[in-house]
């Protein structure tokens, strides 16, 4: 798959998005386990559901988030069953799961929050004996996601999908061994919002489970920024509807309910490599998130803070 650079986290500050287009050949979910699945292009474009109008959603969202949510909805319908619907780094997509896996243990009840089309909640759950639920706010995600699940063949574990906000879940206190929020949190536009979904995760998580975050850090995005200045490479600058975590402040008061266990820096060389590096290769702004240097990346020690995804550990303190 070769897709714009620029459509991937950043963008120089005065331009619009524009979606990448869809890839050209049916890519299955956890396309690395699954090749002898057959797809149409149509499930890339086509909502299963597709007398759902896309403000649909049994959520009460702050109206000032109506928009981030409908880009999502769109972008659900667009990319069907393809990784790409959450992000088109397939390449770390999968190695956040298997980073995300050895966090669950046996029996496990797991909430994906922010699952978007499933893609590594139905990964968790092929891997690992786990009863997962995975929430998104956008129907069409959560529409694609029950279709993945469908496809999915044999898993080791249980997946149910609905939609729901992370902001005020649907479920009640203790619920769960394991909350996950993977590049959830830096779509919620504020650090209050931000706030507000680890207390609901907090709420949400028996006394003991772990809240696994997997997002992207004020501090990271300038650490690998200062590189590629060195370097002579272009300012990166967020997507217009993200608003990463400010590592400091998320942290502080995260520690007046959590106890924080660990801080994995998963990505850093692998951002090295792509974002610093790799971009000097680069023919015709195209570039291959499938390529060796992606594959490499991702399973080569990581070493350094320039990876923009970072694992926080949380843990609700035992009663
Ligand atoms: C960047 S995607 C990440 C998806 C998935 N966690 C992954 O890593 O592949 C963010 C997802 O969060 C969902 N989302 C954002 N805000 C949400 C909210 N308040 N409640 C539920 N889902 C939300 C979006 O619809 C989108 O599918």
């Amino acid at each position: 798959m070769s897709i714009n650079e620029s459509n991937f986290h950043f963008y120089p500050a005065d331009s619009a998005e524009v979606l990448p287009e869809p890839p050209s050949g049916a890519t299955p979910a956890d396309s690395a386990n699954s090749n002898s699945k057959t797809y149409n292009q149509s499930d890339f474009w086509r909502s299963p559901e597709t007398n759902r109008p896309a403000n649909s959603t049994r959520t009460d969202l702050p109206e000032e988030l109506e928009t981030i949510r409908l880009h999502w909805e769109r972008r659900g319908r667009k990319y069907g069953l393809s990784p790409s619907a959450s992000w088109v780094d397939e390449t770390m997509l999968r190695h956040e799961g298997v980073i995300l896996s050895k966090y669950l243990k046996d029996g496990d009840r797991v909430l994906d929050a922010g699952c978007a089309n499933g893609y590594t909640t139905v990964q968790l759950a092929r891997h690992k004996p786990v009863r997962i639920t995975g929430i998104d706010y956008a129907p069409s995600m959560i529409d694609y996601a029950n279709l993945n699940l469908g496809r999915a063949g044999r898993l080791a574990g249980s997946v149910s999908f609905r939609v729901g906000n992370f902001l005020s879940l649907d479920f009640p206190d203790n619920s769960f061994d394991k909350v996950i929020t993977k590049r959830c949190l830096i779509n919620l536009g504020s650090a209050e919002h931000q706030k507000t979904a680890l207390l609901e995760a907090w709420r949400v998580l028996k006394p003991g489970g772990l809240f696994l975050v997997s997002e992207v850090t004020d501090q990271t995005a300038e650490n690998l920024n200062r590189l590629r200045q060195r370097l002579g490479l272009e300012t990166m600058v967020p997507l217009w509807h993200n608003c990463y975590l400010n590592e400091p402040d998320f942290l502080s008061f995260a520690k007046n309910y959590f106890d924080l266990k660990q801080v994995r820096r998963f990505s850093s060389t692998y951002y090295v490599l792509t974002w610093a590096i790799y971009p000097f290769f680069v023919r015709n702004g195209q570039r291959n998130y499938r390529n060796l240097i992606h594959r490499l990346g991702a399973h080569l020690p990581q070493i350094g803070d320039w990876g923009l995804q970072k694992l926080f550990v949380l843990q609700k303190p035992a009663e």
